[in-house]
């Protein structure tokens, strides 16, 4: 299966939350191959810790593949390359987990009829080889956006499982922003259909993530005055509103990851011990990325909305 991971705006949690869910699959078994298609900024190695590609590979990434300048673009594997103390000692269980890094350098560009191919490419290549495949896509109506949705409208892609995933904080202006990205005339959907997949079934496959969302119920805020505590819950309860108003309400949320502070600042894989040994995480964060990672695949959250 192919999961696209989109938002409207930048710094919305996709990178982060998304490589989470990449790392929750493969601890449950999956074999996941996480893909960077953000274009100008292809930072997703920092996320699973491998300094070597932090901004992109020295070699052969997924610009110079797409550009036709090597048949296989380089992959790097995580568990063995990653700095991350904690990852390096593979679980037996879980599953390959592979990044796919841009190139250092690489910017945005408009693939044509040959990127294309070679996108479809990779795309069917990966969903045989993979369980799940994770695409970070570069924010907003992207190029990237673009060509994904032009490559599984393909005839070759027929029979390739998709979903979609919108990031987006709770926030108005990014609640306004993801219904936009899809909802909008030329958005995901429009965009989608303009390509020629089916209007109904591409709904169906498209799931928001509130990210690094407060929640006033948590004990991390008990400690604030009776009226800050009133005032987060009205504004709790006035997004909800707003997010329903704006075809993005409840019943399309995949999940919702906590504000978390090492989310914020470390802007890594949350482990088992960051919650049990030292602490430093929270249990409700961790158990909401192991959901979201869960429902990813739980067909009784992808009905037709
Ligand atoms: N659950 C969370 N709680 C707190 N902070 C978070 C959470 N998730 C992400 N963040 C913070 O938000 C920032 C943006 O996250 P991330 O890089 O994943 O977003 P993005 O949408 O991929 O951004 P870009 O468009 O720059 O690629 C991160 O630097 C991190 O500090
Ligand atoms: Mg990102």
């Amino acid at each position: 299966m192919l999961v696209f991971a989109a938002s409207d705006k930048g710094g919305t949690g996709r990178s982060v939350t998304s490589a989470n869910l990449a790392y929750q699959r493969a601890l449950a078994g999956d074999h996941v191959a996480y893909v960077d298609f953000d274009f100008g900024s292809p930072t997703a190695a920092a996320v699973f810790d491998v300094p070597s590609a932090m901004r992109g590979t020295e070699e052969r990434g997924l610009h110079s593949y797409l550009e036709g300048e090597t048949a296989e673009p380089v992959r790097i594997d995580v568990w063995r390359q990653t700095e991350h103390p904690l990852l390096r000692a593979r679980p037996n269980q879980s599953g390959r987990l592979v990044l796919f890094p841009g190139d250092a350098g690489g910017g945005e560009f408009a693939t044509g009829e040959e990127g294309l191919e070679r996108c479809i490419d990779l795309l069917l290549r990966l969903n045989g080889e993979f369980d799940l495949t994770v695409v970070d896509l570069s924010a907003g109506r992207s190029y990237a956006v673009d060509m994904v949705l032009a490559a599984t409208a393909h005839p070759r892609m027929r029979n390739v499982p998709f979903r979609w995933l919108v990031f987006h904080r709770w926030t108005r202006q990014h609640v306004i922003a993801a219904s936009g990205l899809v909802h909008k005339e030329h958005g995901i959907i429009g965009g989608g259909v303009e390509r020629g997949h089916d209007e109904d079934t591409l709904r169906a496959a498209i799931r928001f993530v509130r990210a690094a969302v407060p929640d006033p119920e948590s004990p991390l805020w008990s400690q604030g005055s009776p009226a800050q505590a009133a005032w987060m819950q009205a504004c709790d309860e006035a997004l909800r509103r707003l997010a329903a108003e704006h075809r993005i309400g409840d019943s399309v949320v995949l999940g919702v990851v906590p504000l978390e502070p090492i989310l914020q600042w470390r802007e890594q894989l949350i482990t088992e011990e960051d919650v049990l040994a030292t602490q430093i995480a929270n249990k409700e964060t961790l158990e909401a990325l192991e959901e979201i990672a869960r429902r990813l695949t739980d067909d009784s959250y992808w009905g037709r909305p």
